[in-house]
């Protein structure tokens, strides 16, 4: 086997996904700690006056205590490459987040057991659903109450639309919590929390389930319902079929506490030896395959000024194909353009490190002159394929931006339109006033607080945002209609996108209903690709 074959075989690149506090930071926390990437707990995320925040770059997120950006950490594991693909956790997210999953070759979701499957999983779940990528389910929180075991199942599968397959079975929960029984090798897993300095941890010792110390640690109710439970589970539970798995249709479950760092190592293995090493990617000459010799990668996250002290704009590839050597000139397809990429990195977290080679899986930040938008394609010097696009998720929350400050024009101009190709926000302009009247449309509302801030302090522009109370958007297919002959527009905001195309912004979906009767033949675009 080639080198190369080799270093993409033992790839691993995946997002985690999870609804705010269920647990991700902790959870990906212990995984770095079996890589050995960090040695203390507690330095991925410092909230409000803790530890070092290894995975939040602006000070927004520091203020916060939140991660708003998407960051990548690699570590290695068990002669695995692991790259961990970080999507922002809180109630708002922008579109980077999804664009993070359209990076990723697996996600890893992490469910609150005393809480199932909430808000914030249900958006990313369908973004990795469209993509039919495997989805792995991390039950965490045993160590408190829980909601039934079957019913969170139940709910993964109604609410999300998945088949599960459980690889082990907890044994109670909260103060009742006493392991998890692991049904291929039948051993449990057994829980004892100890606290020590206030690091929790938990003693783990494994028992066959027929061995009679189990019977001191597991009393005879819980040890009769776990029987019954597993020959319920053996009978009525999907099998563990990896090709339903491999297409997102089926999602192995794992159940533990990440505080406690019980049953994180074994998801790590089981997880590891079932998801999958970089996957073919489409493009405009077919599936291209990660293992060929060539380097290709696609853009899919721009970030301006991650760094204040060298004003600088990064460009994240996900690389698809073959190897990356930085010493070799490559193609950006879209600029026509033959270039060396500059400076490139690979980010553990907040530190930055300069690589020369890298391969399929891997994704690299490199400084970016203001040439690469989101989903641009960059191949190997000869080849001129171009990857899928990413789509444009539409926006939900709009607002009108007033400059505060008329002197500062150019500055303004420059932030929003920066921070448009960013992609973190849309931009929109009046249909008839123009750019005198700015509109910025968001996916998650907390995308206009990082506006406003990054306006503030990287271009120094004071702005305020005046909310409008539209929620959905349309794209007008004919772009040449002169929207003025459209009728009962009452509460309906015309607007252009910055390439002039007309576009619609409603407050409920009744009223698009209501405007496509009124207008025969006017056809509303959802995305625009
Ligand atoms: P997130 O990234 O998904 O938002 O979640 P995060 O890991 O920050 O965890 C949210 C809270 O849940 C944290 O508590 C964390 O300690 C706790 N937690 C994570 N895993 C477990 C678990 O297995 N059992 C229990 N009981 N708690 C868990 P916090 O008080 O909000 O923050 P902190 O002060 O502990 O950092």
């Amino acid at each position: 086997m080639s080198d190369i074959t080799n270093e993409i075989n033992r790839r691993r690149t995946f997002a985690i996904i999870s609804h705010p506090d269920a647990g991700k930071t902790t959870l990906t926390e212990k995984f770095l700690l079996y890589g050995g990437a960090i040695n203390t707990a507690g330095s991925v995320k410092g909230k409000a006056n803790s530890k070092y925040a290894v995975s939040d770059w602006m000070d927004i997120e520091k203020e916060r205590g939140i991660s708003v950006t998407s960051s990548v950490m690699q570590f290695e594991y068990d002669n695995y490459c692991i790259n961990i693909l970080d999507t922002p956790g809180h109630e708002d997210f922008s579109e980077d987040t999804y664009r993070t999953l359209m990076a990723a070759d697996s996600a890893v979701m992490v469910i609150d057991a005393s809480k199932g499957v909430e808000a914030q999983t249900i958006k990313l779940f369908k973004v990795c659903t469209l993509r039919h990528i495997p989805i792995f389910t991390f039950i965490n929180k045993m160590d408190r109450e829980a909601m039934d075991t079957f019913d969170l199942l139940d709910d993964i599968e109604n609410v999300l639309g998945i088949r599960t397959c459980p690889i082990n079975w907890p044994i109670g929960s909260g103060k009742a919590f006493k392991g998890v029984y692991d049904r291929e090798s039948k051993i449990v897993s057994t829980f004892q929390a100890i606290s020590s300095g206030g690091a929790k941890s938990a003693i783990e010792t494994d028992l066959s389930i027929d061995d009679n110390e189990l019977r001191n640690i597991v009393d005879d109710m819980q040890y009769e319902k776990l029987t019954e439970e597993i020959e319920l589970l053996d009978g009525a539970s999907d099998e563990l079929d990896m090709e339903k798995v491999s297409k997102g249709e089926l999602s192995p479950v794992f159940f533990g506490s990440a505080l406690n760092n019980f049953g994180i190592e074994n998801f790590l293995k089981y997880f590891l030896k079932m998801t999958t090493s970089p996957l073919p990617r489409q493009s405009s000459e077919g599936l291209i395959d990660p293992k060929s010799e060539d380097f290709s990668a696609f853009v899919f996250k721009i970030q301006a000024n991650m760094n204040k002290n060298h004003r600088d704009r990064i460009a994240f590839m996900r690389i698809c194909s073959g190897k990356f050597d930085a010493s070799k000139d490559v193609y950006h397809v879209q600029s026509k353009r033959k270039l060396k990429l500059s400076q490139p990195q690979q980010l553990m977290a907040s530190s930055r490190k300069v690589v020369d080679e890298a391969y399929a899986g891997d994704v690299i930040g490199v400084f970016d002159p203001a040439l690469f938008s989101i989903g641009d394609t960059i191949c190997a010097s000869g080849k001129k394929f171009e990857y899928e696009g990413i789509p444009t998720f539409a926006p939900e929350h709009f607002a009108r931006l007033v400059q505060l400050d008329s002197m500062k024009r150019k500055q303004f101009m420059k932030g929003v339109n920066e921070i448009a190709q960013e992609g973190a926000i849309q931009l929109f302009q009046d249909y008839q006033l123009g750019m005198s009247e700015i509109i910025a449309g968001v996916v998650g509302v907390l995308q206009f607080d990082v506006l406003k801030y990054r306006l503030e302090n990287e271009y120094g522009c004071d702005v305020r945002l005046e909310p409008l109370p539209y929620g959905y958007i349309r794209w007008v297919k004919d772009t040449s209609l002169d929207l003025n002959t459209l009728k009962r527009l009452n509460d309906v905001k015309k607007v252009k996108d910055m390439k002039e195309n007309p576009l619609l912004l409603f407050t409920n979906e009744w009223i698009i209903n209501m405007v496509l009767d009124n207008n025969e033949g006017l056809e509303l675009l959802e995305f625009k690709k």
